[in-house]
């Protein structure tokens, strides 16, 4: 079988990586891939987002199946054009995807089907958002509707910074036409984790949970970005809390999107707050995580390719299991300077190959580029170093030790990847 990538990022290598250890795949294409990517998949030179030029690429080559990473090309119809083609491709079609291209709908749907959110309001007009903030009993979050690449979202304590995050997205418009509706919604307080979950339309088949670090310093100070690091499982997540899970949020969510009209066909990604009433959702977004997908696939002993393949084709995964290793998995992020701000790319990183040759360590890129031989920076995000063990704390201790083998100009990286999970466990 030969499959084809579409992304860049360290989501995407984990997923060439993963589905080329399957016996089922004789070759695995990226487009357009990066440095690292190259060892695992055959990288292409045609962007995420040329949907003409990958389905002409995916027609030609008469690959299997086409495995979307990220939400932008599903948000613009790159499944829908596919499917028209009668190509097999994994992921939601542009309806679909709606979900996390407008918050607006989301928590649209999300009301309709009695799906626990916090409460909120939508607008258009500043002024309106600033009398809503002003009678908020507490903090409230803003969110710009459209997609900001993760950004914007601005969690305000106070009512002032309110009206300051209502300027910042309806009057200066810092995130431009993603901000043309703004959602106000309640602040919610609690431990945040990642469910991730492949859907046939029908059914939900969960991996195991997750939790990324959003912010980038340590103990989840300054701005939010990307996401530094992640861990699985979540602690916070435990059967009880999947079954409810499934239960309250994702099965209903898949029915009201097909009173709808929409079959959801593809990963869809819970954002949660486990609050102490249950868990709540703060967004849903229609492809897997990042970095979220590095420990989660590296602790899937499943092959995933045929739950995709099915999937694509139109089949249904009513019987089928993700298993995961019972060792966790974590990922710490080695971030370029000033990152989640401006950069400088083309840094010369060493030590890669040391840190990818220790027992149950691998290293993703996420933004590298092969420069002669040497690999060179080319992304905010550089590489995630994901080391699976026995337990938490030698998943985390050799995911640092491999991490410390590293090193670039400028390069920075979260020192507490995980410390959460372990103060649950203890
Ligand atoms: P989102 O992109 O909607 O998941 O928001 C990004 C981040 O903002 C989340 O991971 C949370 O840390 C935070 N956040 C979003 N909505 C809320 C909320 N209603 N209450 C508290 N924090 C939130
Ligand atoms: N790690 C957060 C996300 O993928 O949206």
């Amino acid at each position: 079988m030969r499959i084809l990538v579409v992304g860049s990022g360290g989501r995407e290598h984990a997923l060439c990586w993963k589905i080329a250890v399957s016996p089922l795949v004789d070759e695995v294409f990226c487009a357009p891939g990066n440095g690292g990517i190259a060892a695992d998949a055959v990288c292409i030179d045609i962007g995420a987002d040329d949907i003409t030029g990958l389905l002409r690429f995916a027609r030609d080559n008469a690959f299997d199946l086409t495995v979307v990473g990220p939400e932008a090309p599903l948000a613009a119809g790159m499944a829908d054009a596919f499917r028209a083609e009668g190509l097999a491709v994994f992921g939601p079609e542009k309806a679909a995807a709606m979900l996390e291209g407008s918050k607006a709908f989301a928590k649209d749907v999300m009301k309709t089907c009695g799906i626990p959110t916090a409460d909120y309001q939508v607008f258009t007009d500043a002024q309106a958002a600033r009398s809503f903030i002003e009678k908020a009993p507490g903090g409230v979050v803003v969110k710009a509707d459209g997609l900001a690449a993760g950004k914007g979202v601005l969690v305000c304590a106070t009512k002032d910074e309110a009206y300051s995050a209502v300027d910042e997205v309806m009057v200066k418009r810092a995130f431009g036409a993603a901000g043309d509706l703004v959602v106000v919604e309640e602040l919610l307080a609690g431990e945040e984790a990642s469910f991730i979950a492949v859907c046939d339309g029908e059914n939900v088949l969960p991996f195991a949970s997750s939790q990324d670090h959003k912010r980038v310093f340590d103990g989840d100070q300054g701005p939010n970005t990307g996401g530094m690091g992640a861990y699985s499982p979540a602690p916070v997540v435990d059967d009880a809390m999947t079954g409810t899970v499934i239960d309250r949020i994702l099965q209903p969510l898949v029915w009201g999107l097909k009173k709808r009209g929409i079959t959801y066909r593809g990963v869809i990604y819970a954002g949660l707050m486990i609050t102490p009433e249950g868990p709540s959702v703060l967004e849903f977004n229609v492809r897997m995580g990042d970095p979220e997908t590095q420990p989660l696939l590296m602790r899937c002993a499943s092959d995933i390719v045929p739950v995709m393949l099915e999937v694509a084709q139109g089949g249904g995964i009513k019987n089928a299991r993700l298993e995961s290793s019972a060792g966790p998995s974590v990922c710490v992020v080695m971030a370029s300077e000033g990152y989640p701000g401006p950069i400088t790319k083309g840094r010369v990183i060493s030590g890669i190959d040391k840190a990818d040759a220790i027992e149950g360590v691998k290293v993703f890129h996420a933004g590298t580029r092969l420069q002669e031989s040497s690999f060179v920076t080319a992304g905010g995000r550089v590489l995630g170093v994901t080391a699976v063990a026995d337990d938490l704390t030698s998943a985390i201790e050799k995911a640092y030790r491999a991490a410390s083998m590293i090193s670039f100009a400028g390069m920075h990286f979260r020192r507490d990847i995980g410390h959460k999970a372990l103060r649950r466990l203890s």
